[in-house]
């Protein structure tokens, strides 16, 4: 896309013309050198939603993650639109709370996701990797979203919640067809049916398991929020509800993502598969590269609790902050030759967020979860190749491919 001589100050971020292939990585590159603070007052999708600022720059991505007092997630969600849900449902989840109860409802989970507790789940999830990858026997080619990456982090997050494995595959198309609202492949009925049928459904599916608990008690993570209680009270239903729509979404969508556009970098640059396939002790720094370049989620959001000003910029109470993972992460001032796939870098990112209270739970997940993936698709492999166009979802939250076609052996 042709952008010389425009005007980057009135740039609808929003446009869905810049989103086509991905994250519009020109046009961010032009915000952090032009208007690292940017406005965009109207909302292609939804009209009727107020504009926002974006955030595009580590250092002030840093200072938003990290000042909840100024900058909250529980006051309009963590989303740059609502698109339609609830508010009271996104306050539901501890990803959308402030601290107090935001540090209470996330302490009961994070003494499970440590890097030591989830280290001992690798057997088990090397496993499921090599059972789907067993699947693909005497196939030449395959889509690695729907054929790999979708059925191992389905059984992944899935034995963590405690579903039954014949349910993973609904699963993962209700959380697709709710986060991948805006793509009509995701979901035909759009924002509208993911509203009105999919998160009904949810609801549905989820009071079944929590009443399945509530007679007999599990040690999953559906369990724990069943059971959870903050200052001697039980948590609500829509919260255990919400609470388990939280771990699922992160599960579901934020792996899968990384790992496809990982192994398409891959793909693209032989170069660095080469490295790997010399070297797997790089895999590690080739799973972070994967995190910097292609964070699974584009964005979270803020609101200003007061007016204030950020990067000489005055911010009012009340307006939105997006910050932009998906630019922060190519931000030249931190990163030589940001939009270099380099497998053997290893400078800190921010696919996880920037710290502060919301900095993600499942990073130790995540990683061994990614680490896995490539190690055993490279084992098996080491020759896969592109057999096609890759194509995103349509989203400005989840920074996914629907669709990527490779020959396995050539
Ligand atoms: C590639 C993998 C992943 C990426 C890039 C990622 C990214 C993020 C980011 C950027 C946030 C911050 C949200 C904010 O600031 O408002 C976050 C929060 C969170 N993530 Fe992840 N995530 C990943 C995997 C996972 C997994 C596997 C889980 C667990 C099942 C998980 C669970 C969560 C939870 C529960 C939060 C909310 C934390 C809070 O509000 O305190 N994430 N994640």
């Amino acid at each position: 896309m042709a952008t010389a001589g425009r005007d980057i100050g009135s740039v609808e971020l929003t446009d869905s013309e810049l989103w086509l292939d991905g994250p519009p990585h020109e046009t961010f590159k032009e915000m952090r050198s032009g208007c690292p603070i940017h406005w965009t007052e109207s909302f292609e999708l939804f009209p009727e939603e107020p504009g926002f600022w974006s955030v595009t720059t580590a250092d002030d991505i840093h200072t938003v993650s990290r000042d909840w007092h100024t900058y909250s997630s529980e006051r309009g969600g963590v989303l740059v639109a609502a698109a339609g849900f609830p508010l009271e449902l996104a306050q539901a989840m501890f990803i959308g709370m402030d601290p107090p109860k935001h540090d209470r409802l996330k302490a009961l989970f994070q003494a499970g996701f440590t890097p030591k507790r989830i280290a001992a789940h690798e057997d088990a999830i090397r496993a499921i990797a090599i059972r789907v990858l067993d699947r693909l026997e005497g196939r030449q080619t395959c889509d690695l979203v729907g054929d790999v990456a979708q059925p191992v982090v389905a059984r992944v997050i899935g034995s963590f919640m405690g579903i039954e494995e014949q349910d993973d595959a609904i699963w993962a198309k209700l959380m697709n067809s709710t986060l991948g609202a805006a793509d009509p492949d995701l979901n035909p009925d759009g924002f509208e049916g993911a509203v009105e049928k999919d998160v009904p459904e949810i609801f549905e599916r989820c009071r079944k398991l929590i009443a399945e608990r509530q007679e007999h008690p599990t040690d999953d993570l559906t369990g724990v929020l069943v059971h959870a209680e903050i200052d001697g009270e039980k948590l609500e239903e829509h919260e255990i509800v919400m609470g388990f729509f939280l771990l699922m979404a992160a599960g579901n969508d934020s792996t899968k993502a990384t790992y496809c556009s990982g192994m398409r970098a891959l793909m693209e640059n032989p170069d660095q598969l080469q490295l790997l396939l010399d070297d797997p002790s790089l895999i590690g720094s080739a799973v972070e590269e994967s995190l910097r370049m292609f964070p699974a989620f584009a964005h979270f959001r803020r609101t200003a609790t007061c007016d204030t000003e950020l990067h000489g910029q005055k911010i009012k109470e009340g307006e939105k902050v997006v910050m932009w993972y998906a630019s922060s992460n190519r931000d030249e001032t931190r990163f030589q030759d940001p939009d270099r796939f380099d497998v053997r870098r290893t400078t800190e990112h921010q696919a996880f967020g920037a710290g502060g209270r919301h900095f993600c739970l499942g990073t130790a997940l995540a990683r061994l979860e990614l680490r896995i993936l490539f190690e055993e698709t490279l084992k098996r492999y080491p020759k896969i190749e592109l057999a096609g166009k890759p194509a995103f979802v349509e989203s400005l939250f989840i920074n996914q491919l629907k669709t990527l076609p490779v020959r396995l052996s050539p």
